[in-house]
């Protein structure tokens, strides 16, 4: 296995959206790497944790201007399509800024996987009956794929993060998420985190695609196990009742974000996504150690949540 840090840039590294979900991760793990970060923002609020050595931007990816601005001297930036009605153009805009500025671009979204355009595009016409919402994400993917940037398109399972969305349900016993009696692979948003930042910083790290999985598969009522073990009291598995799971999504989330959370969730309570031990081993060769588990997550989570409300 090689060691993270023997091939690492020197050179500035760029992270879009360090607000969000993954983006804070990245920014995160570039940092405890050593790396010159610089972040491009809409706003500065919740970034105060951040060191002064942090180069900030405020700005809009939709401007093309403050985008080629933010990617000057850059290595590396990180993008993570977010949840937009105008998603497939922002994400030209990064795939140009990185093109024009010979940055590796190293992404996140939801990509259709295979060897050749032809055998992808069929993919994506099978998956994208399935799932029409997932339509401009793979489209973007691909057009990541196909770019100059030298991409990396990681390709993350269900994140345990989201267990965070339902808090409040969680600490009064109650696991809502769809994820069905069989099942799908989670992984700890740490642990994209960590893995954006290592394709970000070692120019060996092959461009193409990279899955980062979790070890296991973990369906709705062995999460419910997993939080009463942690919590030390009976969490049951109310998924199955819609009411119960799209409660606490209209409520946290709004606008395409809300959207795109309750269309995923009323579809992924009907599939069961195997875990694929090839998966997890190339994930574990990116990182330079095994993928965190759900537990580890649940017990770090809950441990964070109880040092905040004891401040
Ligand atoms: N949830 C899952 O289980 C899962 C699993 C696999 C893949 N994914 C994929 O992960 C992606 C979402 O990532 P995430 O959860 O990190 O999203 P997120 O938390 O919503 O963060 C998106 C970031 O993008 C920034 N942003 C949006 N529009 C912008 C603009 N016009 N200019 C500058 N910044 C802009 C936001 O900035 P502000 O902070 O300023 O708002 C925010 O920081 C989606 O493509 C999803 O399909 C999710």
């Amino acid at each position: 296995m090689r060691a993270p840090s023997i091939h690492t840039t020197q050179r500035t590294v760029l992270v879009l959206g360090a607000r969000g979900t993954v983006g804070s991760e990245v920014t995160r793990a570039l940092l405890n790497a050593g790396a010159r970060v610089r972040i491009l923002t809409r706003s500065s609020n919740g970034l105060a944790h951040l060191p002064d050595t942090v180069e900030r931007l405020l700005g809009d990816i939709r401007d093309r201007a403050c985008l080629a601005r933010a990617m000057d001297g850059v290595a590396s930036a990180f993008y993570s399509s977010p949840h937009e009605e105008d998603e497939e153009q922002l994400a030209r805009n990064v795939v140009e800024a990185c093109e024009t500025a010979g940055a590796r671009l190293v992404f996140v979204g939801v990509h259709v996987d295979g060897p050749n355009r032809l055998v992808r595009a069929l993919k994506r016409g099978t998956f994208g009956r399935m799932a029409p919402h997932y339509r401009p994400k793979f489209g973007i993917a691909e057009r990541v794929r196909c770019s100059r940037a030298h991409p990396v398109l990681l390709m993350p399972s269900n994140f345990c993060q989201n267990d965070e969305l339902f808090r409040e349900q969680l600490l009064e016993g109650i696991f809502s998420q769809p994820l069905g009696h069989q099942g799908l692979n989670r992984v700890d948003v740490r642990d994209v985190g960590d893995a954006a930042a290592r394709a970000m910083l070692d120019p060996s790290i092959p461009s193409g695609t990279h899955p980062v999985d979790g070890p296991a598969t973990f369906s709705g009522p062995a999460c419910a196990a997993v939080w009463s073990a942690a919590l030390g009291r009976e969490v049951r598995y109310t998924g199955d009742d819609e009411q119960s799971w799209t409660r606490p999504l209209r409520e946290c989330l709004s606008g395409r974000k809300q959207e795109d959370f309750l269309k995923t969730y009323r579809m992924i309570s009907r599939f069961y996504v195997p875990t694929d031990p090839r998966s997890v081993a190339r994930t574990t060769e990116l990182l330079g150690r095994p993928p965190r588990s759900y537990g580890e997550y649940v017990r770090d989570t809950l441990a964070r949540w109880r040092s905040a409300s004891a401040d």
